[in-house]
């Protein structure tokens, strides 16, 4: 009986002592969180209307956020940055997923722009943000990635794809901004991965441009 109450006395005493050091830390992560989403939600809204450099549309962005965080993915490269709006969207999902985005884009211009907007949403920590030729880069960066999203110049799309497929971990996506237009590349991209073996194909319409996503089913 002694020994009961001693035990249940220690397992108290132990409980105890982690609720005063473990649960201010998770308070502390806790707020973090809120305090970001706040924060992404604050500068999403201070730029309604001003997303002027080829973005994608907010549809499409949720699009993108809700694809990651079902996916739990951690590793996400993307293609064409512009001023920011995809890589946000992105970057914000894998503030929850524990993840990290690279992001490509060739004009300085619109690439400074970009680390300001990343800076104002609090997401700079969560992104890597290169200012280079993604011909190039592509065939450089290290894998494995479990997310791409494609949006720089259409007619590269089918070379995009064959540089990251093999860099993609199955379950991984492959996603592409444009689908639904007729531009230069487009059809020859969508015959490519409609057709692939290893990829399973379906095109989400939520917006009119249209974003295709490629999961990886199976490796070369
Ligand atoms: C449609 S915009 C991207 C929009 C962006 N995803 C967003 O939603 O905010 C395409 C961008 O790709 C960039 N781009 C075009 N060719 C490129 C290349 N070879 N390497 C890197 N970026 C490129 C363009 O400069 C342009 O800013």
């Amino acid at each position: 009986m002694t020994r009961k109450i001693k035990n249940s006395f220690y397992v108290i005493s132990i409980l105890l002592i982690l609720n005063l050091f473990v649960g201010p830390v998770l308070a502390e992560k806790a707020d973090k969180r809120v305090g970001l989403d706040e924060k992404v939600r604050l500068f999403f809204a201070s730029q309604r209307g001003k997303w002027v450099d080829w973005n994608v549309p907010e549809v499409d962005g949720k699009v993108l956020y809700d694809l990651i965080i079902k996916n739990n993915f951690k590793r996400a490269v993307e293609i064409g940055t512009s001023t920011g709006h995809s890589a946000i969207w992105i970057a914000w999902a894998l503030s929850k997923t524990g993840g990290k985005l690279i992001t490509i884009e060739i004009d300085k211009g619109r690439y400074q722009t970009a680390l300001e907007n990343f800076k104002k949403a609090g997401l700079s920590d969560y992104i890597d943000a290169r200012l280079a030729d993604a011909h190039q880069l592509v065939q450089e960066l290290k894998g494995p990635f479990d997310f791409v999203f494609s949006d720089a110049d259409k007619d590269w799309y089918k070379n995009y794809f064959t540089a990251l497929a093999p860099k993609l971990e199955i379950g991984g996506c492959f996603t592409a901004h444009n689908v639904a237009s007729n531009w230069g590349g487009i059809k020859e991209f969508l015959d490519y991965v409609q057709s692939h073996p290893n990829f399973d194909t379906t095109i989400d319409r939520s917006s009119s441009s249209g974003i295709s996503i490629s999961y990886k089913i199976a490796e070369e």
